[in-house]
């Protein structure tokens, strides 16, 4: 079969067998891609017209006990400032969010120990507190199921936990021996459970990865169902063992974005901050490929440049008001608005 034809298969029935996905991978070429971007863009407008639904992000620590290789902030990394922002800070920073019309706010940080689940619990029901016509995302790792519960409890609407590769194999070189993929993968069904609007997602181009792990991962989310994806390049960090792997692809990161959209039409699919920094329109092509959420940075500029996950990450010297702004123009320069709503999944 074709490239064409599978994914026109994939359009009607939702799925592709191992080595369908595999061929899909390494066969399409540019006109492939230009014809998956436009039916994903179709069906994203069905489902969504021409809103694109904002999240403010607060990267609030940069500490983690983890050390993935690929990570700019891993506990190894010597030459990171670490900081933590304070319970106050946090909830200043979705005030102002809220007065730039961000009706969802992800919390991002390091695995940090610090903010234990009283604290977490607490910030989150006063977020939910101040702006009950809010969300709440948390993306903060992995944690006990105790902690996911008492967490959505306290008012956390979604997670977002990329599951990073769903080889095992794979993800053994891309993470120390003590981390476990079973438990990662653990976390995820955890988290569905409990119901939480569940993200997972991967790197494009992660060092190691073939067409047959990029293969098991649209396998994974085909059978996950997840409510939300996350995927942009992989992109080097000058400090970590991956300092000289070349970046992933821009090209298939697109690609990628496409196929999402086709294979889940209702997922709640951002072009990352990733895929801006690979190429100053990525933002702007993820969204014509299908994507559907931009997550500007709403964490005080002072700390921006110490959440380096990788070189040359964009927006970390704009005030919040002008990374709004700025999506604002981007968006309607390719004709889309930004919607003032939470943006759940439907
Ligand atoms: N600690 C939380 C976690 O593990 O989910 C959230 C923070 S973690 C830095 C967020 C995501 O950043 C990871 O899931 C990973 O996919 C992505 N990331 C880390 N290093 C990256 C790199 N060098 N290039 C692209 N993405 C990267
Ligand atoms: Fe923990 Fe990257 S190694 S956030």
């Amino acid at each position: 079969m074709a490239v064409r034809e599978l994914i026109d298969k994939l359009n009607c029935e939702k799925k592709l067998s191992h080595d369908e996905w595999v061929k899909l991978i390494k066969e399409y070429d540019e006109s492939d891609r230009t014809y998956a971007a436009e039916l994903a863009r179709c069906i994203s407008q069905e489902m969504f017209g021409k809103d694109i639904y904002i999240r403010g992000i607060v990267e609030f620590s940069n500490i983690c006990k983890n050390d993935c290789l690929y990570c700019g902030i891993r506990r190894s990394n010597g030459n990171v400032s670490r900081y933590r922002l304070t319970a106050e800070e946090i909830l200043q920073c979705c005030d102002e969010g809220y007065g730039y019309g961000f009706r969802t706010f992800v919390l991002q940080s390091g695995e940090d120990a610090f903010y234990d689940r009283e604290m977490l619990c607490g910030i989150v029901s006063e977020i939910k507190k101040r702006h009950s016509d809010c969300a709440v995302t948390l993306s903060l790792g992995e944690k006990s199921r105790e902690d996911y519960e008492a967490l959505f409890n306290a008012g956390a609407d979604r997670y977002l936990l990329r599951h990073e590769t769903a080889d095992e194999e794979h993800y053994k070189k891309l993470h120390p021996a003590e981390m476990s993929w079973k438990n990662r993968m653990e976390c995820l069904s955890d988290l569905k459970e409990i119901g939480y609007q569940t993200g997972c997602g991967m790197m494009i181009g992660s060092p190691y990865q073939t067409a047959e792990c990029l293969a098991e991962d649209m396998e994974f989310m085909c059978d996950f169902k997840p409510e939300m994806i996350g995927i942009g390049p992989f992109l080097p960090h000058k400090d970590t063992p991956f300092r000289s792997c070349p970046q992933g692809s821009y090209e298939l990161t697109l690609f990628l974005l496409s196929i999402c959209r086709i294979m889940l039409p209702d997922v709640l699919l951002p072009a990352t901050t990733a895929l801006g920094t690979i190429n100053p329109k990525g933002r702007e092509q993820g969204v014509l490929s299908g994507a559907n959420v931009i997550m500007p940075n709403l964490s005080p500029v002072a700390v921006r440049k110490k959440y380096m996950l990788y070189d040359n990450k964009i927006c970390t010297g704009d005030e919040s008001a002008q990374c709004r702004a700025c999506l604002e123009r981007r968006m309607e320069s390719i004709g889309y608005k930004i919607k003032i709503s939470r943006g759940d999944h439907i």
